[in-house]
């Protein structure tokens, strides 16, 4: 390749591993990373749509990506697709861990321990299991995680308290994580996207009573009043792989501004004018 073209490539030839990857905010990582010059394994359930992103992408170029099918929930999965990682391309500099579910509305009355339990295993024991099972090849290259986390993690949501909670614990593992690596020179940060616009939120409108309403709240909550797209989304894990060589242990907030000013929040029946 020319060089002058590569300079312009800002993670040429470091390979990355991408968990939920065919679509949404891994989607939008994976077509980034690739763009950037890039090899990148991505994994996810479905094969249909990762063999129909994979051949997409690699028309694209100028890096390159391979499809692995993998279920994030069972560890021998989790084992076999960096196995397959580290057999396609020789090593592995980075990790981002972003596969994980919002289930649909719900209240503590109608949660049971093991939903919880279940989503706890989705979201959380995933990326626990990437990350102890990358690192014996991260360590080599002094490469770096990045744990897709929630801004609700920091600000709580209603009728979400099994998410809220997976969140909240990426958080504090990718914290105590980022110190224990440290010495191997390993990074690892967080990014907690706000409303960024993808098939789950999209699934999550289609669910609620009102889906119209839900998606015009989900809009205005950001002070550009819009979505976030996959692509800013694939952005800041590109800045925080190649170029923020100076964090760890960060949380960077993908969320156009939701958690500033004051919002309507009281949600008491009966008010009284404080000018009455
Ligand atoms: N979209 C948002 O506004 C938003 C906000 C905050 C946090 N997040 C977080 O970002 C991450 C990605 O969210 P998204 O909105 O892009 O989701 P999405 O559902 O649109 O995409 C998820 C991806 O993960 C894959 N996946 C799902 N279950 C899997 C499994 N068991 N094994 C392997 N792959 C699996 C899917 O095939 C898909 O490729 C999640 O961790 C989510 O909690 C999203």
């Amino acid at each position: 390749m020319d060089v002058n073209l590569t300079c312009n490539l800002r993670y040429h030839n470091k390979v990355a591993l991408v968990t939920g990857g065919s679509k949404g905010i891994g989607e939008g990582t994976v077509r980034v990373f690739v763009r950037n010059g890039a090899k990148v394994a991505f994994c996810a359930r479905g094969e249909e749509a990762g063999k129909k992103l994979e051949s997409e992408v690699n028309q694209l170029g100028p890096g390159e990506c391979f499809f692995i099918k993998c279920d994030v929930q069972k560890e021998d999965d989790i084992k076999r697709t960096i196995q397959s990682t580290i057999d396609k391309f020789g090593q592995l500099d980075c990790l981002i861990n972003n596969a994980g579910w919002h289930p649909p509305e719900q209240v503590i009355d109608d949660i049971s321990v093991d939903d919880l339990k279940s989503l706890l295993n989705f979201n959380l024991i995933n990326y626990f299991a990437f990350a102890k099972y990358s690192l014996p090849h991260l360590r080599k290259t002094k490469g770096n995680i990045i744990n897709m986390s929630s801004l609700v993690a920091k600000l709580g949501q209603s009728h979400a308290i099994p998410y809220v909670c997976t969140k909240g614990a990426i958080d504090a593992f990718s914290r105590a994580l980022a110190i224990d690596e440290a010495k191997h020179g390993v990074r690892v940060n967080t990014v907690s996207p706000g409303n960024i616009w993808t098939p789950l939120w999209d699934s999550l409108a289609r669910q609620s009573s009102n889906p119209e309403a839900m998606v015009e709240g989900g809009r205005d909550a950001q002070l550009n009043g819009r979505f976030g797209s996959i692509e800013e989304s694939g952005q800041v894990c590109l800045f925080l792989a190649a170029e923020a060589t100076f964090t760890t242990g960060i949380d960077f907030l993908l969320s156009g501004g939701a958690e500033l000013n004051y919002g309507r929040k009281s949600q008491m029946v009966e008010r009284t004018n404080i000018y009455d």
